[in-house]
Formats: structure tokens, C-alpha cells, sequence
């Protein structure tokens, strides 16, 4: 997958949410967004995941114009924001009733993403009975059901605790291995710099700047 970013912006209400942006970004690598609240990096979010048009400027994935050619990206996943689940199913039910949209992912499957964020597939208790933290790990794991070509984590930290931010940052890394594209936004920057492929900030809706890591392999 390719995504070309060209000129984008986008105005609410007479605000600049996002200020021409440009950016390339492509399979197999994490992008990690920084930046200060309300800098962007939600909107810039929901923008390539086809949920608010661009007031100018276009996204193109892999040639084709969203909003023109595509109204959604072919294969996303996506966690922006707070995750929303039906209240009396538990994690399974709720994967199972998005994963019947498109079919696609096997029971086994299923259960295998809950225990990839370390949540239980045998766990009786319905949604409205989680936790904060397991709220977060079943948006994640909604998130990377099906193998999604392109996934976008808003703040997946959020809510964590020490373990869980370690199994998913392990299978942030392991979906990259697997070739999707991940766009990561986190206000930890050590964090973000530990998985990242680039490094992209924003402030008040422009990319003020944009680096390489580069990771040491053999540590
Ligand atoms: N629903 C909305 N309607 C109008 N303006 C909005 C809306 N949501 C956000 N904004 C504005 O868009 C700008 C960018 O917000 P955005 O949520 O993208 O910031 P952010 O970088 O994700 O911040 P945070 O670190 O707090 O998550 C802000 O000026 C914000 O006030
Ligand atoms: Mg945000």
C-alpha cells in the first residue's frame, strides 16, 4: 500500500484543523504522529480513514482519490479515539459481530487477536463489565481483525498498564512484520520513537517535522 498526501487541509467552522499537509507513507513501516493536543493528529486520522472529506488537497491510496475513487481505504482498521462496543456482548460477541461484516476471519481467529491483547476469549463478562484498560485492548484488537492493510491507533497506550503496553507494542511491531502500514499517534515520545519507522510532528494542523529512526538491529 501507498498513501500520497498532497495538499491537504481542512477548515471547520472557520478553524484550520489541517495545514497542508503532505506525506508519503508506505507498507511495512510505522508512523508515528507527535504533537501537542489539538495539533491534528486525530483529524489528519480521520481523514485517511475516508470519515471527514479534505476542504482541499487529496489522499491517495495506491492511485486511487478517497472521497473520488474510494469512499473508505480497501482494508483499514482502525482505533480513533474512544472505541465503541455493544454493551451486552462480550469481547468475542462484539469481534465476531464486526468481523461478520466482511466475513472474512475464522472463531479461531478471532479468539487468537482477543489473546494477542491479552484479553481472555473465554471471558463470560459482557462489555459494559470491562475495564478502561480492556475497552482499550478490545478497540485494538477490533482494530487488527482480518489483517487490515492499513491500521490507525489514536493514543492505543491509553489505559494501560505496564503489560499490556508491552503485548501491544509487540504486536504493533509484529503487524508490521506481517507488511501492513501503521499509523501510530502517542504523547509518549520515548515510546514512539522505540517503534517508529518516521517520526511526524505536528502543531496546529501542520507537519512542522518529520524524521528517520533508524533502530539498531542486533539489540
Ligand atoms: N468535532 C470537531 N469539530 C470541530 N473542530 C474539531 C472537532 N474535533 C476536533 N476539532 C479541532 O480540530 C483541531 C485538531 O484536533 P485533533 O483532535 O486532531 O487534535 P489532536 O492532535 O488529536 O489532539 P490530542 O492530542 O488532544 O488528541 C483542534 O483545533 C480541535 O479543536
Ligand atoms: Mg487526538
Amino acid at each position: 500500500m501507498h498513501i500520497i498526501i498532497n495538499n491537504l487541509s481542512k477548515t471547520i467552522k472557520g478553524r484550520v484543523v489541517l495545514d497542508d499537509i503532505r506525506l508519503e507513507m508506505q507498507s511495512g513501516r510505522i508512523y508515528g504522529f507527535r504533537g501537542i493536543n489539538g495539533s491534528g493528529k486525530t483529524m489528519l486520522m480521520r481523514a485517511i480513514c475516508g470519515l471527514i472529506r479534505p476542504s482541499s488537497g487529496t489522499i491517495e491510496i495506491d492511485g486511487a482519490v478517497l472521497g473520488k475513487d474510494l469512499s473508505f481505504p480497501k482494508s483499514v482498521g482502525a482505533l480513533i479515539e474512544n472505541p465503541a462496543f455493544i454493551s451486552k456482548y462480550t469481547g468475542l460477541e462484539n469481534l465476531r459481530l464486526l468481523a461478520m461484516i466482511r466475513g472474512v476471519a475464522t472463531k479461531q481467529e478471532l479468539k487468537d487477536t482477543l489473546t494477542s491483547v491479552g484479553l481472555d476469549p473465554m471471558d463470560k463478562r459482557s462489555y459494559k463489565k470491562y475495564s478502561l484498560g480492556m475497552r482499550q485492548r478490545l478497540g485494538i484488537a477490533a482494530a487488527c481483525i482480518e489483517n487490515p492493510e492499513l491500521i490507525l491507533l489514536d493514543e492505543p497506550f491509553n489505559a494501560l498498564d505496564e503489560s499490556g503496553i508491552d503485548g501491544i507494542r509487540d504486536l504493533i511491531l509484529k503487524k508490521k512484520g506481517e507488511g501492513a502500514l501503521l499509523i501510530v499517534a502517542c504523547h509518549d515520545t520515548q515510546e514512539l520513537i522505540s517503534m517508529a519507522d518516521e517520526v511526524i510532528e505536528m502543531y496546529e494542523g501542520k507537519i512542522t517535522k518529520c524524521y528517520e529512526v533508524k533502530h539498531d538491529e542486533s539489540a
